[in-house]
């Protein structure tokens, strides 16, 4: 739809950035903190750990301070599960409760909305040796932290979000590390763990409701528009597959409390059933257990085509935005009208108005974007000067989409681009850069980790203080 003017964003309208606490934080085994499964993973071959990553821990003060400068309305960042509980379960520890209290005071000085992700991808380790999500007692473990998480923080805290990706957990373990590849069936598997975090993520809001006035709980999946390669009908089923598969599994979950139908049927065929015992049905189906919002992350739109069921279609990648297929359901597709980054994956931002514009009209709740960005291997010029014009085109085309799809009717709340400052990547490392501030360490020399505004801070810095009319005005 072309119109001929545009709607402003709203006043209050929560511009921020993301980060998670494994790629940013680094102190990986400081004051008490306990091993996670990303601390226990092996790493890919040139590609550094996550020990030190940003130093945040030691440098949260300067970092607060430097996205305040930016205008920042919020910042979504995650809590380290194994902080609270280094063990997954059992005795706090009081340091990471300090933290994290230390943390959200300085937000909340500098009038910075605390956006909060309770687990992203770095399930405690001690909990992993137990079996991690194959095992029903992490559901209970997850809502007991999600219950202290509450406690101690929740009298300043208004959003939650519970579990980071839990679809690209599922589909592409591999690319985030958290699969555990000895596993005999890994798909059935996988789907066992899906259900038990979907029941994790329904006490959690559950509890949520019931412990906290007027805070207000979502899910947070990589949700992607899905193309059919032609209009060809069995392209278009095809895309139907993959849409429920990758999608609308999760989301139905949520917001409905029942399995997707077509992904249901997809278990069936391919034995992945996961057993569900009695009671599980009606802790999905609560009430109370309904988000009040939907956040989501966005990179690419994905493009597939039919599967015949004789091609070469495998599930995974490898890479939690690069599309192959499985045999008989669907298979991936390069679109030929999208760029590619540097890392290869599709840049399309008016796939985020039709991924934006699907969520709204199959939800109808308010939505809010927490990841959406370009990883890049920025260059640090003479001057501490990083000219990163390419990663402000990217974010400008896509405001610009969220623009269009708020006149369409959406009902977005905010938008937190991925990352706020340069982290360490899930799988390639921290040459991989996506913040608005350059941290200066290579992949395996520390250097002096110094802080360091990119162009886009400055842009970004601007287009807050704007409210975005600077990216409307843009006629481009
Ligand atoms: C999302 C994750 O999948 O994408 C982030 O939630 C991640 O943790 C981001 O960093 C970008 O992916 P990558 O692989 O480039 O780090």
């Amino acid at each position: 739809m072309y119109y001929e003017s545009l709607k402003s964003f709203p006043d209050d309208f929560l511009w921020g950035a993301s980060t998670s606490a494994y790629q940013i934080e680094g102190a990986w085994d400081e004051d008490g903190k306990g091993p996670s499964v990303i601390d226990m993973a092996q790493h890919p071959e040139g590609v550094t750990d996550f020990k030190v990553a940003s130093d945040h821990y030691h440098r949260y003060k300067e970092d607060v301070a430097l996205l305040a400068e930016m205008g920042f309305k919020t910042y979504r960042f995650s809590i380290a599960w194994t902080r609270i509980y280094p063990k997954g379960t059992g005795e706090i520890n009081p340091k990471g409760i300090e933290f994290y209290n230390n943390l959200i005071d300085e937000l909340i000085a500098h009038d910075i909305e605390p956006l909060v992700t309770m687990y992203h991808f770095d399930l405690p380790y001690a909990l992993q040796e137990k079996g991690g999500w194959s095992n029903r007692k992490t559901i209970d473990a997850f809502a007991n932290y999600a219950k202290t998480l509450y406690e101690n923080f929740g009298d300043r805290v208004k959003y939650w979000l519970t579990i980071n990706e839990q679809n690209m957990m599922i589909l592409h373990g591999d690319a985030i590390g958290t699969l555990d590849s000895n596993l005999e069936n890994p798909e059935k598997e996988l789907y066992q763990q899906n259900h038990h975090m979907m029941l994790a993520q329904a006490k959690a809001m559950i509890l949520c409701h019931q412990i906290l006035d007027g805070a207000k709980i979502g899910p947070a999946p990589n949700i992607s528009a899905v193309y059919p390669a032609t209009s060809k009908p069995e392209d278009v089923l095809a895309a139907n597959n993959f849409n429920a598969i990758r999608n609308w599994l999760y989301l139905d979950m949520a917001c409905f409390g029942r399995y997707n139908s077509v992904a249901w049927s997809y278990f069936e065929e391919k034995g992945y059933v996961p057993e569900i015992q009695e009671g599980d049905m009606e802790i999905l189906a609560d009430a109370t257990a309904r988000p009040d919002f939907i956040a989501f992350n966005y990179y690419s739109t994905a493009t597939v085509e039919a599967s015949r069921g004789n091609d070469d279609a495998k599930n995974s990648t490898g890479d939690q935005q690069i599309v192959i297929g499985e045999q008989g359901v669907y298979k991936g597709h390069t679109n030929q009208y999208l760029e590619k980054t540097e890392f290869g994956w599709e840049v399309d931002p008016v796939g985020f108005r039709v991924t934006l514009r699907e969520i709204y009209s199959r939800y109808n709740l308010p939505l809010i974007v927490t990841e959406n960005g370009l990883g890049a291997f920025d260059k640090l010029e003479e001057g501490d000067v990083v000219n990163d014009d390419y990663r402000i085109e990217y974010l400008k085309k896509h405001i610009k989409q969220c623009q269009l799809a708020i006149t369409d009717g959406v009902e977005l709340f905010g938008y937190c681009p991925w990352s706020a400052i340069d982290l360490v990547s899930t799988h390639q490392g921290s040459s991989k850069r996506y913040g608005f501030i350059y941290v200066n360490r290579e992949e395996f020399d520390l250097k002096d980790l110094r802080r360091i505004k990119k162009k886009s801070f400055y842009w970004y810095k601007d287009v807050i203080a704007s409210n975005g009319a600077i990216i409307v005005e843009d006629k481009n």
